[in-house]
């Protein structure tokens, strides 16, 4: 506020950035994890190619990211003299994409002297759990399904944690946005998946759910394949006739097939939970990244036998609020540092606590 009004949490809010895929995003968090704005810019400009095109992504971000920061600030009361520390995504992420909100976050941080504290956007993910109203606090166990990745994780007392299993191929969330496609779906396939198969009946199709994978890895391609399969059984003439897969099916058939693939994602999921579980001895879970907006995983999470932490949707999928969390425990990076931060695609660094 520049009137000299200024609220309570002034002193602690932290501004957070995050530009990692096609979501430009901008939120105000204070120190006690009330999120006091988290506006989400969605570029859908993507359905067209099937996909995140990063050119297209990054030009997005770049033409949006001043009145995005603008809005967030706004929707929270502040303005930046409010502010005390600047967070953004350094990465997994397209790198273009990143790039524009991390030279974004390194204008606002450096030209008014602020601390810059790069975050990685996993940690993103499973430190939504950690904001208000939930504010649950280590240890435990967490899910991240995400477009990108999925992967199960112990966090630890002191916020590090320690991977307990991934995918051996694809992420849960791109094994719904292919499973969308086949279907006939925009993208991102999530939303409309779920939509669609409230009208379906889960038990009509059996899909396979990778009980043969060992450890607590999961694996999601024999599923994309087996989906494929069976719309061609439906409709055995489609591809020979110039036909989409599911373009001809009764939209009771289509539902059903939905309904029953996305049975097929959570029940993949769900019993690699319960196992990371029992072989962590932990009662305590918490969920995270886009898929975890899914209602059926959501309600399947839910009923296990343990404490469970549920962000709200909007905190699942991609959002500065979850960055602002993350940084709550990273270091802000030295003056000279964060002007040479660079982005990071992918890498090791991916899994480190
Ligand atoms: O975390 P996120 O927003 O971005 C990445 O970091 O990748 O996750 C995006 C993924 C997409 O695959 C999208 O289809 C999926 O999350 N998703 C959903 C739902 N909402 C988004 N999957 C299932 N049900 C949903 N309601
Ligand atoms: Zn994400």
């Amino acid at each position: 506020m520049s009137d000299g009004r200024r609220p309570a949490f002034d002193d602690r809010l932290v501004l957070a950035v995050e530009t990692s895929c096609d979501d430009t995003c901008a939120a105000v968090v204070d120190g006690d994890g009330v999120v006091h704005s988290n506006v989400v810019s969605s570029q859908a400009v993507h359905d067209a190619y099937g996909g995140v095109v990063p050119e297209i992504a990054a030009r997005h971000h770049l033409e949006r990211i001043d009145a995005v920061v603008a809005a967030a600030l706004r929707g929270a009361g502040a303005d930046l003299a409010d502010v005390s520390a600047v967070a953004v995504t350094r990465g997994p992420g397209l790198t273009g994409a990143l790039l524009v909100g991390l030279q974004a976050a390194k204008a606002i941080a450096l030209t008014r002297g602020l601390p810059l504290v790069a975050v990685d956007h996993l940690h993103g993910h499973v430190a939504a759990c950690e904001l208000a109203p939930l504010r649950f606090a280590p240890p435990y166990v967490t899910l991240v399904a995400s477009g990108g990745h999925t992967f199960l994780a112990r966090v630890q007392e002191d916020g590090r944690w320690r991977a307990l299993g991934g995918t051996r191929d694809d992420a849960a969330g791109e094994a719904i946005d292919k499973g969308a496609r086949l279907l006939g779906l925009p993208y991102p396939g999530g939303p409309a998946l779920e939509r669609l198969a409230a009208a379906g009946d889960p038990l009509s199709h059996d899909f396979p759910t990778a009980r043969g994978v060992p450890g607590l890895d999961c694996s999601f391609s024999g599923l994309k394949t087996a989906l494929l399969h069976r719309l061609r059984d439906l409709d055995p003439d489609a591809a020979a006739e110039g036909a989409a897969p599911a373009s001809r099916l009764p939209e009771q058939v289509r539902a059903d097939v939905a309904a029953a693939y996305q049975r097929a994602v959570v029940e993949t999921l769900v019993p690699r939970v319960r196992e990371a579980l029992a072989h962590t001895g932990l009662r305590r879970l918490a969920i995270g990244g886009g898929v975890a907006a899914n209602g059926a995983l959501r309600e399947r999470v839910g009923a296990l036998d343990a404490e469970v932490a549920i962000p709200d949707r909007a905190l699942c999928t991609d959002n500065a609020a979850m960055i602002a969390a993350a940084a709550r425990r990273c270091a802000p990076l030295p003056p000279a540092e964060a002007l040479a931060c660079d982005a990071y695609a992918s890498g090791e660094r991916e899994l480190v606590g």
